[in-house]
């Protein structure tokens, strides 16, 4: 087997000084915000994985429907050599990518969650020996240092994770992809559909209460790398649809009247009852803003492809 290489683009004081500085500026505003990459510690990426199997949450599985169906027009229209994909978690949609694209010379995933992108590359190369693997941690916000690895490029951003992110910063975020393509590269994009409100607030708000033990986990992530003592259970998990913005917001509401202490930032944070933290947006798309938005970077809407309930959307953009 060959050894894949991981890649730490950020020193780990860096990611300390990022989460501090999140924590200062999220917790000191009203409402109070903390930015959704920080679910993503070893527990909170078992919990995602958790949630992609859970009878309510439909997207993994649209997803999924989308790519089987495409994958051979995927590699055909990019005749990708090598494949980024942003956001890679456990690279378990990627395998139907993986298979088809037959001209292949690189897979470079890219995360934040060190535990996540170990376990998909160890278990990717267990069962394709001969895939050069090229695990890279860092924040896909940020400017992403790329191996040399042969064109044409592939980008994929897969699960919708695209909504995860505010407005102005897709803005920004899609410009940093066509920045990282040549013209003809090509960039794969998983978008969430606008649907009825109750099977959204549904997805985010599941029965076995794993999307509340993941929205909690933010708590217990703060709690360890800034020396914090929230109470995950003085908190209730809330999924809510945004008809507006048409985005679901999930949040944390204050049971009671506390206070929190966060040590490593000499701060104490207070809570009035019913106060909510919005810890995630996750906003559904409609084909036009989707076109509008990669137009707007650079990129060009060429395929649209929906799952059979037309929950989901995947997109196949080239740069232009
Ligand atoms: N693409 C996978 C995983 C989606 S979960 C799927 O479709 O199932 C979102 C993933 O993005 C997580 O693995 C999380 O660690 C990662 N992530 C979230 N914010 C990130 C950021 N700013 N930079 C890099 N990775 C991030
Ligand atoms: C990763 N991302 C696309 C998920 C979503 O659906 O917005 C994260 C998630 N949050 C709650 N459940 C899943």
């Amino acid at each position: 087997m060959s050894p894949f290489l991981l890649t730490r683009t950020l020193p780990v004081d860096a990611t300390e000084a990022a989460l501090r500085a999140d924590v200062l500026a999220g917790l000191s505003r009203r409402p109070k915000t903390l930015p959704p990459k920080w679910f993503y510690d070893a527990r909170g990426s078992e919990l995602f994985e958790e949630i992609t199997r859970l009878p309510e949450y439909y997207p993994t599985r649209a997803e999924r429907e989308i790519l089987v169906a495409r994958a051979a027009d995927i590699a055909e229209a990019s005749g990708a050599r090598t494949l980024i994909e942003l956001g890679s978690g456990s690279s378990e949609k990627t395998r139907h990518l993986l298979d088809a694209l037959d001209r292949l010379h690189s897979y470079v995933p890219v995360d934040v969650s060190e535990s996540a992108l170990t376990g998909a590359a160890e278990a990717l190369l267990a069962e394709r020996p001969e895939l050069n693997v090229h695990a890279l941690i860092a924040d896909f916000t940020g400017g992403l240092a790329l191996p040399g690895t042969p064109g044409p490029r592939l980008v994929a951003f897969l699960g919708g994770t695209i909504g995860n992110l505010l407005p102005e910063e897709r803005a920004t975020f899609l410009h940093s992809v066509r920045s990282i393509l040549s013209p003809g590269d090509a960039l794969l994009l998983g978008t969430d559909l606008v649907k009825e409100p109750e099977t959204l607030v549904a997805a985010y708000d599941d029965a076995a209460g794993v999307t509340a033990a993941f929205n909690k986990n933010v708590l217990e992530v703060v709690n360890r790398e800034l020396d914090a003592d929230f109470d995950p259970a003085a908190f209730d998990h809330v999924a809510r649809w945004d008809a507006d913005a048409e985005w679901i917001e999930m949040r944390l509401r204050a049971r009671s009247v506390l206070t929190v202490k966060i040590h490593e930032l000499d701060l104490v944070v207070s809570f009035e009852e019913g106060e909510e933290l919005r810890t995630e947006v996750s906003a559904k798309f409609r084909r036009e803003r989707v076109r509008d938005e990669l137009g707007a970077a650079g990129l060009r809407l060429d395929q649209w492809w929906t799952d059979s309930a037309d929950r989901f959307a995947v997109s196949l953009a080239t740069a232009v």
